[in-house]
């Protein structure tokens, strides 16, 4: 089958490789219909989350058609199914608690250690997302194994609800409904949003959903700040405004209740502190860029709360560690536990309440996902989402 496949910091190609087969009983195969990329995706393509091998399948987002299951697979063939990026069990303590991204079952005993290192305990298994999450081939591929297919997937029965309108359910659409839960919304609310991109708009739009008066959302790219703007966030420009300035004269000189950090570990800045993280990065000393999590720390009010979907993987230098504890804020943070989350937010998709579509820019065959990794990363403002369809004539 073809594949995209990484070889190397910002050079990823579509190759040919291996089909892959049931290997355990509850795996089912998945024949991909639409596949996404996304920012997660970048800090691979970037080089700065460790033990991505060469030759990897990438992509954690996608959905297909089922056309194999194993003897213990609930799915059957011929089915639509939109596939989770968290790979859980099911069973275990955390699935049992629906903390699915914090599995305890999938991440393969030998690829255990390093997790544990770094975070002192093992992480769960994700899609396409290094040997650090079990080294699980991805979904931009013509065909991906799925474990635990018995738990993950999501079968979609209504065809009325193309691709599209359901696609986003793998990541990116739950991602940013956990991102605003996680910032304990309260009706009335003032929440700011730092990053318009999908996790960004979508945890604006889950935020506005629960009830929040305000929601001002923080990027420096204008076609993304206008579709914050279509979702009726009000929005600063970073490169134009001082955002403390700005976010405490919309907040009454206090400060936004809560603040949601959609940006992670690759943030753009300026600063000295974000400059010196840069370089850091690049020589592989360890340090996520954080501008963005600083500033949000340093303008939420007293007593508010910080809500974390953003990826980190290391260290972070320089945290303000002394206005988070002076201040009394909460943080919440993780992967997200996405099999928690995907049939609710589909009812509100089947009902009319939620519309994903407006994010995506272009539509590609799979054989350019190359192309698109690149514009997805340099074009950003343009590039505001890329599905990848292998069936799609080049
Ligand atoms: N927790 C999860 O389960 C989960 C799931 C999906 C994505 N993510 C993470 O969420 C983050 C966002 O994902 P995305 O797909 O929206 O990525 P993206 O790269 O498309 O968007 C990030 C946006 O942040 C903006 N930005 C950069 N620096 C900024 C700053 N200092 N202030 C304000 N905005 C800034 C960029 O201009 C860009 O528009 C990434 O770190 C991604 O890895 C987490
Ligand atoms: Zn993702
Ligand atoms: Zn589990």
């Amino acid at each position: 089958m073809r594949a995209l496949c990484f070889h190397g910091t910002q050079d990823v190609r579509v190759d040919t490789v291996p089909d892959p087969d049931i290997v355990n009983p509850r795996d089912a195969i998945i024949k991909v219909t639409s596949t996404a990329i996304c920012g997660s995706d970048l800090h691979l393509y970037d080089g700065v989350i460790p033990a991505v091998q060469s030759g990897d399948i990438l992509g954690h987002e996608f959905m297909g058609e089922v056309v194999e299951v194993g003897p213990g697979s609930t799915l059957r063939k011929g089915q639509r199914v939109v596939v989770p990026f968290t790979i859980a069990c099911g069973s275990c303590f955390f699935c049992g608690n629906q903390q699915f991204s914090a599995c305890d079952n999938s991440n393969p005993v030998d690829k255990q250690e390093m997790s544990e290192t770094l975070y002192g305990t093992p992480m769960s298994g994700l899609f396409g997302y290094s040997h650090l999450t079990g080294g699980y081939s991805g979904g931009q591929a013509e065909y991906v194994r799925v474990p635990f297919s018995d738990v993950g997937p999501l079968v979609i029965e209504d065809d009325g609800l193309d691709d599209d309108k359901v696609l986003f359910l793998s990541d990116i659409l739950p991602t940013g409904w956990m991102a605003a839960e996680n910032a304990e919304i309260e009706s009335g609310d003032t929440v700011a949003v730092w990053g318009a991109g999908p996790v960004g708009l979508f945890a604006a739009q889950s935020a506005i959903i629960m009830g929040a008066a305000r929601v001002i959302v923080i990027d420096h790219y204008p076609n993304r700040l206008a579709l914050a703007k279509g979702l009726g966030a009000e929005i600063i420009n970073f490169r134009e405004t001082n955002v403390r300035e700005a976010l405490l004269e919309m907040s009454g000189g206090r400060g936004p209740d809560a603040v949601i950090d959609a940006v992670g570990m690759e943030a753009h800045g300026f600063s000295i502190d974000n400059m010196l993280d840069v370089a850091k990065q690049k020589i592989g000393i360890g340090a996520d860029r954080a501008s963005a999590l600083k500033q949000a720390i340093l303008a939420v009010r007293k007593g508010g709360r910080v809500s974390i979907p953003g990826v980190y993987g290391g260290m972070t230098d320089k945290f303000p560690l002394g206005a988070l504890m002076e201040k009394g804020l909460s943080i919440k943070s993780g992967q997200t536990h996405t099999q928690k989350y995907m049939d609710k937010l589909l009812g509100m998709i089947a009902d009319g309440k939620i519309d994903t579509t407006f994010l995506i820019s272009h539509r590609l065959p799979l054989e350019q996902a190359a192309d698109g990794y690149a514009n997805f990363k340099n074009h950003q403002d343009d590039y505001t989402k890329v599905v990848l369809k292998p069936g799609m004539e080049a």
